[in-house]
């Protein structure tokens, strides 16, 4: 359950979030869509306890959560990778849980992760967030370095954790296949939150047009 109220954040004079207030229900996917700059990785590192908010209030219990950009060492093995962020972590059974995550994930661990496919990256990637199992799992542009393909093998793995996943995507279509509700940011302001569908009636041919609508219509 992640409840957040009216949070606000500032760098300097920009103001990067301001009064955002949504919840997310037990097992919800909930996709984060907005232009460049709209606050949207500002928002999941403050869902994540990384970074503080000016103001508001954000409950969301523990998180697990998967920067845009890996932070993995290319020169470790997938099974040492994972072994060196359950320790970091603090897990009670290191070597249960690395073979628990190798099995979830389907990756071998004997593999350099800097040899890796984008999508194999990305499933450790998401295998580190997922180390502590943590009930609400945040996940920053998952897809955006990988193939089509990829991409349904990441969402297929994703949709079958039972944990509460909010993720930010560039791709519309991903949000309106993949998401219970889609929050929409510009600015750093939530502008709508609803079902894919109750987004797509704002018109044009797709959720993607009635994204872009929805976007012009509010003044952005
Ligand atoms: N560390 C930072 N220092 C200063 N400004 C930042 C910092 N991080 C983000 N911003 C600014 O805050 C706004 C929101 O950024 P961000 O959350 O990264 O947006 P998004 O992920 O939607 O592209 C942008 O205007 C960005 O330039
Ligand atoms: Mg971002």
């Amino acid at each position: 359950m992640i409840h957040v109220s009216a949070i606000a954040k500032r760098y300097g004079e920009r103001e990067a979030l301001r009064g955002v207030s949504f919840t997310a229900a037990p097992g919800e996917r909930l996709a984060v869509i907005g232009p460049n700059g709209a606050g949207k990785t500002t928002l999941l590192q403050i869902l994540a306890g990384a970074l503080a908010p000016d103001g508001g209030e954000v409950t969301a219990g523990p998180t697990g959560w998967v920067p845009q950009r890996p932070a993995l060492y290319g020169k470790l093995t997938v099974a040492e990778n994972l072994r060196l962020f359950a320790r970091l972590e603090r897990v009670a059974d290191v070597d249960a849980t690395v073979a628990a995550m190798l099995e979830l994930t389907a990756l071998g661990g004997g593999e350099e992760a800097g040899t890796l496919s984008g999508g194999n990256r990305q499933r450790l990637n998401i295998a580190i967030g997922l180390l502590g199992d943590p009930p609400v799992l945040l996940l920053d542009e998952p897809s955006a370095a990988l193939d089509p393909r990829q991409r349904e093998r990441l969402w297929a793995f994703v949709g079958a954790l039972p944990a509460t996943v909010v993720y930010t995507t560039h791709d519309v279509g991903e949000a309106e296949r993949y998401a219970d509700r889609v929050l929409v940011l510009a600015d750093g302001e939530l502008l709508f939150t609803g079902t894919p569908t109750e987004l797509r009636g704002f018109g044009g041919a797709d959720l993607e047009a009635a994204f872009v609508a929805f976007l012009h219509e509010h003044g952005h």
